[in-house]
């Protein structure tokens, strides 16, 4: 605490990302990102940057990366928004849509970084609990809100849940609006995003960190309702005119054109996540059903930070939480390639024995 900041710095919580450590050699599973490199075409677009032009500011509308997400999803350029990695999309959201007298609802156990928003912006909000088996039951949101968000697949559970439900829960709760964030959709979910034709209410996040391997470029996309969108363009535009640069733009609408690429690697974390979830069964694992690029499982007899800070001494990091204390259990696994699956399990042998 420092006498010169302001009183909204002293209350601040902030989220506490995963690290990023600068040691050589390590089996990195701990931030579910993609093993496999950008789409080469990415990388070419990126390369094809460099000049020049960089002395001009880029578009401020990147009207080339919406033309090429919306024609990826048969939508149109005014129902998309971009932003500066998914968290940026998601914290305009929260301020242009989800903060109204009733509290934002949102599960228990779920991406830590929605409280921190609504801590920041002096959001109300309330947490649903997941049930037993850490599903989202649609019918515990049927209830007062001022706007319902959460991840398909949920984190850190990798948990999906059917389009049927969410459509469910769409056509009950017409008074507010419904956020679901696809970060990890691309690898076995059902994406909404076909239904935001016929939902007003409906803004589905998306993010390139994970299926299209481009974390350090940070951009994500929001997809609703031109009017949902207006919304966030506002909030934007009271913020940061320029929030993605020109390689962002660039780079991100070449990854989105390249399907083939996308399609490849996604496909190839799907088949090494059932060889991985094979493996850690195996070993004693209950493993939660995934449909994300990372997996929560729970030793039948051992101790997840114990887990995790044994793997650590073995070069293999994962991610643990401590709370809330009914996942200090688990490990999240970031699938990776089948080989730094391998050399995981392989310590994870080691260290059970
Ligand atoms: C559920 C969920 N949403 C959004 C994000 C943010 O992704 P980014 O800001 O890299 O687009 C993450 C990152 O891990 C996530 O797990």
């Amino acid at each position: 605490m420092n006498r010169y900041w302001s009183r909204v710095a002293q209350g601040l919580t902030p989220y506490v990302p995963g690290e990023q450590p600068k040691l050589p050699k390590l089996v990195k599973l701990n931030t579910n990102e993609n093993p496999y490199g950008p789409s080469p075409r990415a990388l070419e677009a990126l390369r094809a940057e460099v000049g020049d032009t960089l002395r001009l500011y880029p578009d401020p509308n990147s009207d080339r990366l919406k033309e090429s997400i919306a024609a990826f999803y048969g939508v149109t350029p005014a129902q998309v928004f971009v932003g500066n990695g998914s968290d940026e999309v998601l914290a305009h959201t929260f301020l242009a849509l989800l903060k109204h007298d009733e509290p934002v609802l949102f599960p228990d156990i779920t991406y830590s970084f929605y409280p921190v928003y609504c801590g920041l912006y002096g959001i109300a909000h309330r947490q649903v609990a997941l049930t037993e088996s850490f599903e989202i039951r649609v019918d515990d949101y049927f209830q007062p809100n001022g706007g319902i968000i959460f991840p398909n697949p949920n984190a850190p559970t990798g948990r999906p849940l059917a389009l049927a439900e969410i459509e469910r829960l769409l056509r009950a709760n017409t008074g507010s609006v419904v956020v679901i964030d696809e970060a990890y959709v691309d690898f076995g979910a059902e994406s909404a995003v076909g239904l935001v034709n016929r939902y007003p209410n409906l803004l589905v996040v998306h993010t390139l960190s994970k299926s299209r391997s481009l974390a350090g470029l940070r951009v994500g996309y929001a997809i609703g309702h031109a009017e949902l969108i207006e919304a966030l363009a506002r909030v934007k535009d009271s913020f940061n005119s320029y929030p993605l640069d020109r390689f962002a733009i660039a780079g991100a609408a070449a990854a989105i054109e390249d399907r083939a690429y996308f399609d490849a690697t996604c496909g190839k974390v799907i088949a090494t996540r059932t060889r991985l979830v094979a493996d850690l069964e195996a070993l004693g694992f209950d493993v939660l059903p995934s449909a994300a690029n990372f997996v929560f499982a729970r030793h039948d007899r051992r101790d997840g930070a114990e887990l995790a800070a044994r793997l650590r001494e073995r070069s293999v990091i994962v991610r643990h939480f401590k709370n809330p204390p009914r996942i200090a259990p688990f490990l999240r696994i970031t699938v990776g390639t089948d080989e730094q699956c391998e050399a995981l399990t392989g310590a994870l042998r080691e260290i059970l024995a």
